[in-house]
């Protein structure tokens, strides 16, 4: 898996995501109680940016242009009207740099009968 050194752990800001590009793969770096998780930048509903078009509250990532709601953790929706989940993108933290595999964007399992899990 490779790694691509993308921000300082002190660039996240702390309620939005910071937008890193590497080729055609756009990726949204999230920090959520010290944590961080990267996912597509494009929310799965109509194509906004969720980094610079949308905000955290708390571990819940909200696309500004129709309230949809991402799980950053994860990437499942958690309110429509997306359905689709937003890929995952491996990171890594050493010290103060972060790091993303942006070839090895993946969708996580989501359970079946999940509580509060979105289905088609
Ligand atoms: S574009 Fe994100 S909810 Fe519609």
């Amino acid at each position: 898996m490779k790694f691509t050194n993308v921000c300082k752990l002190s660039d996240l800001p702390d309620d939005e995501g910071l937008k890193v590009v590497e080729g055609n793969t756009a990726v949204a770096v999230f920090k959520v109680n010290g944590e961080v998780f990267a996912t597509q930048d494009r929310c799965s509903h109509a194509k906004w940016s969720l980094s610079e078009g949308g905000y955290l509250e708390g571990d819940v990532i909200v696309c500004s242009l129709h309230m949809g709601k991402f799980c950053a953790r994860t990437g499942e929706v958690k309110m429509a009207p997306p359905w689709k989940p937003l890929e995952k993108y491996p990171v890594r933290v050493d010290g103060d740099d972060v790091y993303v595999a942006f070839e090895d964007g993946y969708f996580e399992e989501q359970e079946a009968n999940a509580q509060g899990a979105s289905k088609r």
